[in-house]
C-alpha cells in the first residue's frame, strides 16, 4: 500500500465533487492498457476479443472495439451484449446451455464452444442449420497457473466443471469442430500464459493438428507490472508456426485492470475498540471479490494500518458483519463526507454487484482523458425494485 499512500491526492481533485459511490473508469489507462494488447496482436499475430464477465461497459466500448477482435460471453445475455453493442467477433461458451439457448445463440454468436463431445453432439442439428458458425470444444488442459484464491479460480482444479478432460478427446467429433479452447489461468504471470502454451503443445498436439484454432483463453495478466508480453508474443508465435493453426486469446482481468475507481464517501463513525468508518460503499454489494478472493484494496493516501497517524477499519452499512473493506491508516483523522478511493476496481465489479438490504447501485462514470468526468448511468429505487418482482 505503501506506492499510493505517496499518491498525489491533487490529481484526485475530480472525486471531491461527485456523487457516490461511483465507479469512475480512467479512460487514459484503459488506453495504455489497449496499448499493450494491440502489440500482443501486432508482434504475435493473434486475436484478442474482451470476456465481458469481467468488464462490460458499453460505453467503453467505442474505445476498446478500435484494437481488439469482439467480445467472448458466458451465456446468451452477454452475447447478446456483445452483438448489440461491441460488434466485431461474438464467442460464446458457457458449462451448459439452457433448453433452446444454443439456437438462440446462433444468431448472435459466430463462435459457440462446448463443454463435451456429447453437448456436441446434442446440438449438432442446430449448428448444421448455420453453415457459417464455428464450434469450439473446451478441454480441461489439466495445467494450471491461477495465482489469485486457489481452487476457487482454477478451472482445472479437481473435479472442475470445465471443459472435457483427456479421456473423453477422442469421442469428439473433431470433422465438426474449428477451435480448441482452454481456459486455465487466472491472474498469471507470464510463465502461466508460456506454461499453458507449451503444455497445450506438449500433450494435446494430436488434437491442434485437427483444428484450425487455439483459443488459450483468459487470466493473462498482460497488464500487471512485471508481465513480459515479449515471452508471450513468443510462445504463440512458436505455437503457431509448429501447428499452423491462428491463436486467440480471451482476457477480461488483464485488459482492465488498474483503469478505474470505486469512489465512496464516509457516511459516519462507530468506536468498538477501533475506529471504523462506515461507507456508502460496501464490500458485500460493490466489492463481492474482496469477500470471496479474498483480498484488501488499496485505498489512495492510506497505507497498512499502523502506519500513519490514524488507523480505521472502513465498513459498509449493510447488516452482514463481515461487510469489512479492510483496515488502513491515513495521516489526518477522516471526517464524514470525505472521499474514499478504492483502486483498481473495473475487474469483477460492476458486472457482479447487487441490492442486498437496499443498498444503492454506484453510479457508472468515466473520467475522459481531459480530466472530464461523466456520469454515463445512475441508478434510483427502481432497480432495487424491479428485481424484486
Ligand atoms: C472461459 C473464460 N474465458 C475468459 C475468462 C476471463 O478471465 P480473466 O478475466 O481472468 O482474464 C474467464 C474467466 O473466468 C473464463 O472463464
Amino acid at each position: 500500500m505503501s506506492d499510493l499512500s505517496k499518491m498525489n491526492l491533487q490529481s484526485f481533485d475530480w472525486a471531491q465533487s461527485i456523487a457516490t459511490p461511483a465507479y469512475v473508469l480512467d479512460v487514459a489507462a484503459l488506453k495504455r492498457n489497449l496499448a499493450r494488447a494491440a502489440e500482443v496482436k501486432r508482434e504475435a499475430g493473434c486475436k484478442i476479443l474482451l470476456a465481458t464477465k469481467a468488464f462490460a461497459l458499453p460505453a467503453a466500448f467505442p474505445i476498446i472495439r478500435e484494437v481488439l477482435d469482439g467480445t467472448t460471453a458466458s451465456g446468451e445475455y452477454e452475447a447478446r451484449l456483445g452483438y448489440e453493442e461491441f460488434g466485431k467477433e461474438v464467442h460464446v461458451y458457457s458449462p451448459a446451455y439452457a433448453p433452446g439457448e444454443v439456437e438462440r445463440l446462433t444468431k448472435l454468436a459466430q463462435h459457440i464452444y462446448f463443454n463435451s463431445p456429447e453437448q456436441i453432439e446434442k446440438n449438432l442439428a442446430a449448428i448444421r442449420k448455420h453453415p457459417g458458425l464455428k464450434v469450439g470444444i473446451r478441454v480441461n488442459p489439466g495445467f494450471s497457473n491461477a495465482t489469485l484464491g486457489g481452487a476457487l479460480y482454477d478451472p482445472c482444479a479437481p473435479f472442475s466443471r470445465f471443459g472435457a478432460t483427456r479421456d473423453m478427446l477422442d469421442r469428439v467429433p473433431w470433422d465438426e469442430v474449428e477451435i480448441l479452447h482452454t481456459h486455465a489461468l487466472c491472474e498469471s504471470g507470464d510463465e502461466g500464459s508460456v506454461g499453458l502454451i507449451e503444455h497445450v503443445g506438449r500433450t494435446l498436439g494430436d488434437y491442434v493438428r485437427r483444428v484450425k484454432v487455439v483459443n488459450f483463453g483468459g487470466g493473462h495478466f498482460i497488464n500487471r507490472p512485471g508481465y513480459d508480453i515479449g515471452k508471450l508474443i513468443a510462445a504463440i508465435k512458436a505455437f503457431k508456426t509448429e501447428f499452423n493453426v491462428d491463436v486467440v486469446l480471451e482476457p477480461g482481468a488483464g485488459l482492465v485492470v488498474d483503469t478505474g475507481y470505486l469512489v465512496g464517501s464516509v457516511l459516519d463513525f462507530h468506536h468498538n475498540d477501533k475506529n471504523i468508518a462506515i461507507l456508502d460503499a460496501s464490500a458485500s454489494t460493490h466489492m463481492p471479490d474482496v469477500l470471496e478472493v479474498p483480498y484488501t484494496p488499496k485505498v489512495v493516501g492510506a497505507a497498512e494500518p499502523g502506519q500513519k497517524a490514524h488507523d480505521y477499519i472502513l465498513g459498509g452499512k449493510t447488516c452482514m458483519t463481515g461487510d469489512i473493506i479492510g483496515e488502513y491508516s491515513f495521516d489526518k483523522p477522516l471526517n464524514v463526507g470525505d472521499r474514499i478511493i478504492f483502486t483498481d476496481m473495473m475487474q469483477y465489479s460492476f458486472v457482479k454487484n447487487n441490492t442486498f438490504n437496499g443498498v444503492p447501485l454506484p453510479d457508472l462514470a468515466v473520467l475522459d482523458e481531459n480530466g472530464e468526468y461523466r456520469v454515463v448511468r445512475s441508478f434510483g429505487y427502481d432497480e432495487f425494485r424491479h428485481r424484486l418482482g
